[in-house]
């Protein structure tokens, strides 16, 4: 993605949590519940892989565009960080920012560069995001940096299908025309 187009993104990123922040402020939206379902998803799916390791609360975890809030807050962890280019403007949001774990650490920070120690973490969240950046090849580099070699890698993408719009790597049949469908892979790093 060029530097123009992803700035551009960014921008309209900005707006949509912008306007979010005020629906919320103002008690037309509600909060942020869509976390908290996808951390017990994730939790699930982690148990059905008998990784229940990364579930009992001692895990390292770590969240790269993040949100706002992200799914890290929800989730059992010993350390828990955060990690998106527009913090300064996610902490800088009164109605965003109250609605934040305290025990998660955000970082201002990309993806292509985290401001993170390399070999840290267990588990590795990256949810509807990696669309977003600006070089993929940095992002997974990065991740397989940061986390520890038997580390857990959790990538979801958010896929908008239209009739006629087909994705080779996903069975289209399990896709309905005009609906968004949340793709979730879990594999490991080593
Ligand atoms: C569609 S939002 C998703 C936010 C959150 N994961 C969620 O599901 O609600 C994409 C996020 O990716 C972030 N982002 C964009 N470019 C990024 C990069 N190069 N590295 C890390 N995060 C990035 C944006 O700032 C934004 O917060």
């Amino acid at each position: 993605m060029t530097n123009e187009r992803w700035r551009t993104a960014q921008r309209y990123e900005k707006e949509y949590w912008e306007k979010l922040g005020e629906r919320i402020a103002a008690r037309a939206s509600s909060q942020f519940t869509w976390y908290q379902w996808r951390a017990d998803q994730l939790i699930d799916r982690l148990r059905h892989l008998q990784l229940d390791q990364l579930v009992d609360g001692q895990a390292r975890v770590i969240e790269i565009g993040s949100g706002p809030v992200g799914l890290a807050a929800y989730f059992p962890a010993v350390e828990r960080v955060a990690v998106d280019p527009l913090e300064n403007f996610y902490a800088g949001n009164k109605a965003l920012a109250a609605l934040r774990n305290p025990s998660v650490e955000y970082r201002q920070g990309a993806g292509e560069q985290l401001p993170c120690e390399s070999g840290r973490y267990d588990l590795a969240i990256i949810e509807n995001c990696i669309d977003h950046v600006h070089d993929v090849t940095a992002v997974m580099g990065e991740l397989a940096r940061v986390l520890k070699p038997q580390g857990v890698l959790y990538l979801t993408v958010t896929v908008s299908c239209h009739r006629f719009a087909s994705t080779p790597a996903i069975p289209t049949r399990s896709l309905q025309p005009g609906r968004r469908t949340c793709c979730r892979m879990v594999c490991s790093a080593s």
